[in-house]
């Protein structure tokens, strides 16, 4: 992460010349479409919360091998940002020919120097995460996260959203990233601990609303990735319209709430499932749960800006699915069935 900040902010500001993105063009683009896969396309659904939020430019996020066969109408002044670790998946690299092949820019958010899609994109943001072994991605995608939020942040700058002060706040919190990720390392023991509770389950659910949704998809898939166990990912204002029905005595229930505009929102989610039995760990900022009948186990964060705060949750996440996997026995880092990169349809 600090590698990734460093690669754009120079002296306090952030700087795109080395990814060749002019504030003329900025100022040009009117639409964005965010195409990846996988875990790459579940940073493409929170920097949709954040681009939207903080430039005000609309964004829509496709799955690569869904944009690649669907007839939509691309905006001529769009850009398209595809994001790939690897840059090589055969859908993104398809996706962005065929975005090119219509005329539209292309900006890479790759990690692999050198590879395809960092070559033909018009424009390439190297994460500068170094090699990633694992086949579940981690640092892969905090470091992606940081690429998509410096664009937001650096997007609003260029077309007058946000003050001076609001960019220089916006630039130290993500700073302080790295620290605070480091805090919560120090307590991983206490995540091994719950984590065995997760080894028997058999459907978790990941429940948030806005980017603590968008997190809630990446915590949903490494679970599965790793240690086999079924689970998804609901907004959770939606859980009451079908998923409910699966919750009953002890199903476990994750839920984030660290996004201040919906907490009391996602706090009364909480309440519904825990009326009907679920096992509640809850991650919040706050240092202290007013009500603690509302969840079973509770996590406090570091404070960081509402934007950034899943940079903490993703760890707490990476390290639920890690030590779950580890408990029943598995290996994280072969998992049964995938790869690395798939480089074919
Ligand atoms: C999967 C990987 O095969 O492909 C995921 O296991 C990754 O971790 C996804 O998010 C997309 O790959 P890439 O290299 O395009 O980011």
């Amino acid at each position: 992460i600090r590698d990734t900040l460093n690669s754009v902010v120079k002296d306090g500001v952030i700087d795109f010349t080395d990814i060749d993105i002019t504030e003329e063009e900025i100022k040009k683009y009117s639409q964005i479409y965010i195409v990846a896969c996988g875990s790459a396309w579940h940073v493409g659904v929170e920097a949709q919360y954040v681009i939207e939020e903080l430039a005000q430019i609309p964004v829509r996020v496709e799955l690569a091998s869904e944009f690649r066969y669907r007839e939509m109408p691309l905006v001529k002044d769009g850009l398209v940002i595809v994001i790939s670790q690897s840059g090589e998946t055969a859908d993104t690299l398809a996706a962005m020919r065929m975005a090119k092949d219509k005329g539209l820019a292309t900006l890479a958010v790759v990690n692999v120097i050198g590879s395809s899609i960092a070559r033909e994109a018009d424009k390439v943001f190297y994460t500068l995460a170094g090699p990633e072994i694992s086949v579940a991605t981690t640092k892969g995608y905090s470091a992606q996260l940081v690429a998509l939020d410096c664009i937001a942040v650096q997007f609003a700058k260029v077309k007058g959203l946000i003050t001076d002060e609001q960019y220089s706040y916006y630039i130290s919190e993500l700073q302080t990233i790295p620290e605070k990720i480091e805090k919560i390392l120090q307590d991983k023991e206490r995540i091994q601990w719950f984590a065995a509770k997760y080894a028997n389950a058999h459907d978790v659910f990941f429940v948030g609303r806005g980017v603590d949704y968008a997190v809630c998809l990446e915590g949903s898939l490494k679970l599965k990735e790793i240690s086999y166990i079924h689970s998804e990912a609901y907004a959770a204002g939606e859980l009451k319209h079908g998923t409910i029905a699966l919750i009953s005595e002890g199903v476990p229930v994750i839920a984030v709430a660290t996004q201040k505009h919906v907490y009391s929102k996602v706090i009364s989610n909480i309440r519904e499932v825990k009326a009907r039995g679920a096992y509640v760990t809850l991650l919040t900022r706050e240092k202290e749960i007013t009500d603690p009948s509302i969840c079973d186990v509770h996590i406090s964060l570091p404070d960081i800006a509402d934007e950034f705060a899943i940079f903490e949750a993703v760890v707490i996440f990476q390290l639920i699915a890690y030590y779950t996997s580890v408990g029943k026995g598995l290996n994280p880092d072969q998992p049964r069935n995938l790869a690395k990169s798939v480089t074919v349809e």
